[in-house]
């Protein structure tokens, strides 16, 4: 069976996940950005990444996303937002529907650390805005966020893609 891991990542976070993802998966196995990336037809099991951009998955991944067909797949994502919050279910719901006709087998999201910029700009030109000023409740977030991915997040990661890995493998022998 052959695996491939294509994720996006403007700052760092998604990639982090990627690499490990990519460690606990049994060889062969590859990993590209998702700009070099190859065409999927030729792999078995793909683990593909994406990092939330305005609530949906960034539009490098969904581009890609949306050549993969009949598949066996782990999806993988990073977002400032709580992983178990709406906003996090809402573009895991977005994600699916990217790569509906594949066989999803499971998902994985975690929290990461929000760029800088961004993070000034709410103080800044969004203060007004409802829904990026900078609230108690908002800033409390962006703190938790600015500690991921972190070992555990990682260490998730690691197992859960080795254990879709086997399933994968189980189903593709069958
Ligand atoms: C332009 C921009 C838009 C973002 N939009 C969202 C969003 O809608 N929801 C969210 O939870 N996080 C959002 N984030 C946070 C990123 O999803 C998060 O920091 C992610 O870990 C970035 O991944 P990367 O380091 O792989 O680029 C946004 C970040 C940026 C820079």
């Amino acid at each position: 069976m052959k695996s491939l891991v294509v994720y996006s990542s403007r700052t760092g976070n998604t990639q982090k996940v990627a690499r490990a993802i990519y460690d606990a998966l049994p060889e062969p196995k590859e990993i590209f950005s998702v700009k070099e990336a190859p065409d999927p037809s030729a792999y078995d099991f793909l683990a593909l990444g994406f990092w939330v951009d305005k609530g949906t998955v960034n539009a490098g991944s969904a581009r890609y996303m949306e050549t993969v067909t009949e598949k066996k797949i782990g999806l993988f994502g990073t977002l400032g937002a709580y992983p178990d919050s709406d906003h996090a279910k809402q573009c895991l719901k977005k994600a699916r529907a990217l790569v509906q006709g594949n066989d999803i087998l499971w998902t994985f999201l975690c929290q990461g650390k929000v760029d800088p910029g961004l993070i000034k700009m709410m103080e800044t030109k969004m203060k007004n805005d409802p829904h990026h000023s900078m609230t108690p409740e908002r800033k409390a977030r962006l703190e938790e966020a600015a500690k991921h991915p972190d070992e555990k997040d990682l260490a998730d990661a690691r197992a859960l893609f080795a254990q879709l890995a086997k399933t994968a493998a189980g189903k593709v022998s069958a």
